[in-house]
């Protein structure tokens, strides 16, 4: 099974922590007893770095205290666990990927759907060169960071995608459960973004800063020794040119999703 239906906004889930009790953590609950059920032995779980929190130090490898910042990061480290003691008690094998900022398009162009009302930085950047929003918010220019501007690790969907079958492949084999971090090992600031896309897209579309928001650390950059020594992974197609221009690919013919 891989597992990555779960709702995933941050600040929602600190507004409605039960509507992520309900689907997240009853909804893996459920599955896992679906699993036990059918007889089916392994899970790739779609975990993320929120599980860390406010880093202690970087880059984040897997030993970084876990300490979510929100009730999301908290449902991840809580399946997680559900996760080891099933592990334990019933013998079931996992793969938790703890991915970093996905972000990107399938460079094969299958998938060319638009998320609606999007909360991550890239589509948002993306709504905003077409003109369907009038500026690019960035909350916090006063970070302790060579811009200012906050710095994350963007890891492209493909490579996701790349690190399942190896983690399925690894389970199938009976090499037994992992963790491991899901990131380029390169971080980047939210200005360096916006105006790398600028450059991709040919448009100067409006940037305004506006004050940080509660919880958003300066800067999260994971370490990806452990997928590289265990899966064989490492991220391939994750710079910013590949992650905007695969993105900017699909949204350039479109016209606003309803
Ligand atoms: N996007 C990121 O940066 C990021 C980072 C770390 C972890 N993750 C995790 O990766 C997974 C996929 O994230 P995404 O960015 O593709 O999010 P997404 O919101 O685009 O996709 C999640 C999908 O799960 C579906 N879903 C939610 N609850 C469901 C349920 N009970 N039954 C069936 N389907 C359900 C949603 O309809 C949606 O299509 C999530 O578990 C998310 O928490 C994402």
């Amino acid at each position: 099974v891989i597992h990555l239906a779960a709702f995933k906004a941050a600040g929602e889930s600190m507004i409605h922590p039960h509507k992520y009790s309900l689907n997240n953590l009853s909804g893996t609950i459920n599955l896992l007893g679906a699993m036990l059920e059918h007889g089916c032995r392994n899970i790739v779980f779609s975990s993320s770095a929120a599980v860390y929190g406010e880093p202690n130090y970087l880059p984040i490898d897997e030993e970084h205290p876990q300490s979510p910042e929100n009730y999301y990061g908290f449902t991840k480290l809580k399946i997680e666990e559900f996760l080891s003691w099933y592990e334990k008690i019933h013998g079931l094998a996992h793969a938790k990927l703890r991915y970093f900022n996905a972000a990107g398009y399938d460079v094969t162009g299958k998938i060319m759907g638009l998320e609606q009302n999007p909360a991550n930085l890239l589509p948002i950047v993306m709504e905003t060169a077409k003109g369907w929003r009038e500026k690019l918010k960035i909350f916090g220019d006063d970070y302790d960071t060579p811009d200012g501007t906050c710095i994350r690790d963007y890891v492209h969907v493909s490579d996701l995608a790349r690190a399942h079958t190896l983690a399925l492949e690894h389970l199938g084999k009976g090499k037994g459960s992992l963790t491991v971090n899901l990131g380029s090992q390169e971080g980047i600031s939210v200005k360096e973004m916006a105006d790398t896309a600028k450059t991709i897209t040919g448009v100067d579309f409006k940037v305004e800063m506006a004050d940080r928001r509660p919880g958003d650390p300066a800067k999260l950059v994971a370490s990806s020794k452990r997928a590289q020594e265990l899966l064989g992974w490492e991220a391939k197609n994750s710079s910013p040119e590949q992650l905007i221009s695969s993105t900017w690919h699909v949204y350039k013919s479109k016209a606003a999703p309803l």
